[in-house]
């Protein structure tokens, strides 16, 4: 299990959105030190951030910025970006180069960080998934973040040895700027974020932060046609539930 109180904390992509609900529930939780990235970072007024250059598709950057967070013991792998076509229409360089953010530039910024976690007693490394990771019909995204999904349960064992506590988060529709343009009904990413680190504190390794995030783990056992989704009064449902599936 890994405190949150007096950790120092890397958020990738921790100056809006998720990210900065990352940031502001890990001070919140007694958090001495939090590392905050962006592309084009920005001063902070709190003396405990500290922004930090990163773009996690350029392997120099993810070195330099390892160079940089040698007493870090809790690694957010949050920076993400949507992509939101079928995946039959996509282009196969979108895919690749939306793959290059949300699955290559974890592995990058994970390959570089886990000799530091070692250095620092195991401490924990977050991967945040969403629920589209078990979605059919979610395109490139979903696509990618499955493949996370599965990259994170890899890095649970290969970090095992460690020490690493290695949690990956499932989350549905969250008010931030990657949902802006969504007439949907949305959590609050404070809350999202907040609940994540009180389950790393608890020893979780798996955090299903929302009711549509349940209902998809659970869906993994029955029939595959029960993975697609739908909206439905604006909340993301499963067009299939399980009931309706089931002979
Ligand atoms: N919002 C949702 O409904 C939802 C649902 C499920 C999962 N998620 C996941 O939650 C995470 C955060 O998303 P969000 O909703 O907070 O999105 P957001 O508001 O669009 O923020 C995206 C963040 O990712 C960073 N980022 C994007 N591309 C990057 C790159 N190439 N290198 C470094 N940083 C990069 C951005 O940093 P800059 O400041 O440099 O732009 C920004 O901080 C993502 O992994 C997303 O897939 C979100």
């Amino acid at each position: 299990m890994t405190s949150i109180s007096g950790s120092t904390v890397l958020v990738t992509g921790g100056q809006r959105g998720l990210g900065k609900a990352f940031v502001d529930a890990a001070l919140e939780l007694g958090a001495a030190k939090v590392y905050a990235t962006a592309r084009k970072p920005r001063p902070s007024a709190d003396p405990r951030v500290v922004p930090l250059a990163l773009e996690v598709t350029d392997p120099s950057s993810v070195a330099a910025l390892a160079d940089q967070v040698r007493d870090v013991s809790i690694v957010i792998n949050n920076a993400g970006v949507t992509l939101r076509k079928p995946l039959i229409s996509t282009a196969i360089d979108d895919i690749r180069n939306h793959f290059e953010t949300n699955f290559f530039g974890v592995l990058r910024v994970t390959q570089a960080l886990a000799p530091t976690l070692a250095a620092n007693g195991g401490g924990a490394l977050i991967n945040v998934h969403s629920v589209l990771s078990w979605a059919a019909g979610a395109g490139g995204y979903g696509a990618g973040k499955a493949a996370l999904w599965s990259a994170t349960n890899s890095f649970r064992v290969d970090l095992a040895a460690q020490g690493t506590q290695v949690v990956g988060v499932h989350l549905g529709y969250t008010a931030t700027d990657l949902t802006a343009d969504l007439d949907v009904v949305k959590s609050d990413p404070f809350d999202v974020a907040r609940d994540a680190l009180l389950a790393v504190e608890n020893g979780q390794t798996e955090v299903l932060s929302d009711d549509v995030s349940r209902q998809f783990k659970a869906a993994l056992s029955g029939p595959v046609e029960g993975l697609e989704f739908a909206l439905v009064d604006g909340h993301l449902v499963a067009r299939h539930p399980p009931t309706s599936t089931t002979v």
